[in-house]
């Protein structure tokens, strides 16, 4: 652990990171004394969907450098869009029924700003460009050739992202033309990331090349903002990783956070979430659905209906995997 590092980059110092309160700009300073009484500590802390250490490693590094959390989680979801062995994200990623790679991602900050991209082709770093249209552009969402000529213009290189190993796989996928993704691996699909910094600010970010042989066209859950994500800095965060259809019909991320509003933790808000999913689809839970979220506090929690997600985060506590608990028991 690099503990004293952090304390001393993040000008935290012997106050120690855990004590230190959130303040937001009081009047003088018995009202600032008084609210950082009140206040929580910060806790700063990256937790993303599925196992994936470079990724939660990277965004660590950008907040132990006194880092934002819009970098830290644009950072650290771009390892695994790099990482062409991971096959539901960026590059590598598996293709859809007729042999295209079609990405979506979208990203939130601490001010409720958010830039998405769907349906994007041959760009290999959907959440860069999603946090270019965030950051450069008077939207929120770009779609398909208009989401690549943006890319191309802001100096993004097109490439060609299907890999011979995906492209194996699609070729072997057509001898059938099957439509049935095996459960927490060709929809074992989205990377999401939420993150604290020292400041005590939030963001998050969702990269997906969604699922595995789907229909040419189609748009899952990861760049629908309340849907693959919402961040809410005021209460927390929360992401999906599954079937992004589902995900969409009871606008997941937004209702874990509204959930804890109302006063659930993290885990408590996720188990819901996945809850009302299920009541949706009596008797037919032949797909995956995973939730993680943070709370303001730096607490976490994640769910899912089948066994096998886990989830990952680094904070000062380590850097851990865990298994999320599901509605099917393993
Ligand atoms: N959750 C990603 C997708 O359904 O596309």
């Amino acid at each position: 652990m690099k503990r004293r590092k952090f304390l001393k980059n993040s000008g935290l110092g012997a106050a120690g990171l855990m004590s230190v309160p959130l303040v937001k700009g009081c009047a003088n300073e018995s009202e600032s004394k008084k609210e950082q009484k009140d206040s929580p500590p910060v806790r700063p802390i990256v937790i993303a969907t599925w196992d994936v250490p470079n990724a939660t490693a990277k965004a660590w590094e950008v907040l132990e450098k006194g880092g934002s959390a819009l970098d830290a989680v644009e950072q650290g979801v771009r390892m695994e869009e790099a990482d062409i062995s991971n096959q539901s994200v960026g590059k590598g990623g598996r293709p859809d029924r007729e042999g295209n790679v079609t990405l979506d991602a979208c990203i939130m900050d601490q001010l409720g700003n958010c830039g998405s991209v769907v349906y994007l082709q041959n760009i290999a770093h959907p959440v860069s460009v999603a946090r270019k249209v965030m950051e450069e552009t008077p939207h929120v969402m770009l779609a398909g050739k208009g989401a690549e000529k943006f890319a191309v213009d802001n100096g993004f290189n097109r490439e060609n992202l299907l890999t011979e190993k995906s492209r194996k796989e699609w070729e072997d996928w057509k001898k059938t033309s099957k439509y049935q993704p095996v459960i927490n691996i060709e929809n074992h699909d989205t990377i999401g990331m939420l993150a604290i910094d020292a400041q005590g600010n939030l963001s998050g970010a969702c990269t997906t090349s969604g699922m595995a042989y789907k229909m040419a066209g189609r748009v899952g859950d990861s760049p629908i903002i309340g849907a693959g994500l919402f961040v809410d800095n005021e209460i927390g965060g929360a992401t999906a990783t599954g079937m992004g259809e589902e995900v969409v019909r009871t606008v997941g991320s937004f209702l874990i956070v509204e959930l804890m509003r109302q006063g659930k933790s993290p885990q408590e808000a996720c188990e819901e979430g996945v809850r009302r999913i299920i009541e949706k689809n009596k008797g037919k839970l032949d797909f995956q659905i995973g939730f993680i979220a943070v709370n303001k506090n730096g607490e976490t929690g994640g769910y899912c209906i089948q066994p096998g997600f886990t989830y990952r985060t680094y904070s000062s506590e380590g850097h851990q995997n865990t298994p999320s608990a599901s509605h099917i028991p393993s």
